[in-house]
């Protein structure tokens, strides 16, 4: 049984009551339907631009509000991720290299605007507002005709975002969360990304604690019932290195090598998790929509 009062670790971490899962569902279902109804948009020739603005109307005709804008000085309603941008592409501004598998170290040519090219890979990060409860989620898509390559790290990548899930009960530490995706991805011969990590939310966009996607079993804090974090592995096909470019935003392989990113919210329940962002009919993974 929950205590009544909601409480505080003294890792800083918030124990949420059982009435606030319903928050924590709702918010998270817009925003999983928002990546949802956005896939049919995204295609050769599109831009970020173009998918912000319509992400951006989505949440509107929601009566949600959008938890990006406005955040650090952060002006649009998603992220959008593309080829070897790891986290936080900025849409409408210029995508950093040429993707999909021409990536290469010959092939440094900056893009003149933020139109996708077939065979294109990119993540779209969406967080949303209702009620005062934050729903964070993000998937990968693809433009065009998905490469033999980024097929498998976008599987590798959707996968040890569901181990580290798996590792989700009561008892259980954010080290074993950690070490399930990170033992995972290096199985596959890939690297999971130290730079960035998951977090804790809830009735706030980032709260602690750190969610590290790698880690030893049994260390970090325990978990606990009640507890609201996302899950959110960063995946390099080449080294887990990045770089942030000078719009102070976007994050880029430091070999420039193809990235992916998948990310849940979830809710730490009596026997394992409840994922708040379980996309409508399992269409989360871009080979299945
Ligand atoms: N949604 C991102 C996350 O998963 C945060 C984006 S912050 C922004 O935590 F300002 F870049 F939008
Ligand atoms: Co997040
Ligand atoms: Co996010």
């Amino acid at each position: 049984m929950r205590s009544k009062d909601g409480r505080t670790t003294k890792d800083g971490i918030r124990i949420y009551q059982e009435a606030d899962f319903a928050g924590m569902h709702v918010a998270g279902k817009l925003a999983a339907q928002i990546l949802y109804d956005i896939a049919q948009h995204v295609f050769p020739g599109q831009t970020t631009g173009e998918i912000d603005r319509i992400i951006t109307n989505m949440v509107a005709e929601a009566g949600a509000e959008s938890a990006t804008v406005g955040y650090k000085g952060y002006q649009h309603a998603s992220c959008i991720s593309v080829t070897n941008v790891v986290c936080h592409g900025i849409p409408g501004a210029p995508i950093p290299l040429h993707g999909g598998e021409t990536i290469s170290k010959n092939l440094e040519k900056r893009r003149s605007d933020d139109s996708f090219k077939d065979g294109d890979i990119l993540n779209i990060d969406v967080t949303v507002i209702v009620d005062g409860w934050f729903g964070d989620t993000s998937r990968m898509y693809v433009a065009g005709k998905l490469s033999p390559k980024a097929e498998r790290l976008i599987q590798v990548t959707h996968d040890s975002l569901m181990k580290g899930i798996e590792a989700v009960k009561p008892g259980n530490t954010f080290g074993d969360i950690g070490y399930a995706i990170q033992s995972y991805v290096e199985s596959k011969r890939m690297n999971v990304v130290r730079d960035f990590c998951g977090h804790g939310l809830g009735q706030v966009f980032h709260a602690p604690p750190n969610v590290l996607h790698y880690g030893r079993p049994g260390v970090g804090p325990r978990l606990e019932e009640g507890m609201f974090f996302t899950i959110e592995p960063m995946v390099n096909l080449g080294r887990a290195e990045t770089e942030i470019l000078k719009d102070e935003w976007t994050a880029v392989t430091r070999d420039k090598s193809l990235t992916a990113q998948f990310e849940h919210s979830i809710g730490v329940t009596a026997d394992g998790c409840d994922i708040f962002t379980l996309s409508p009919g399992g269409m989360f993974h871009p080979t299945y929509s």
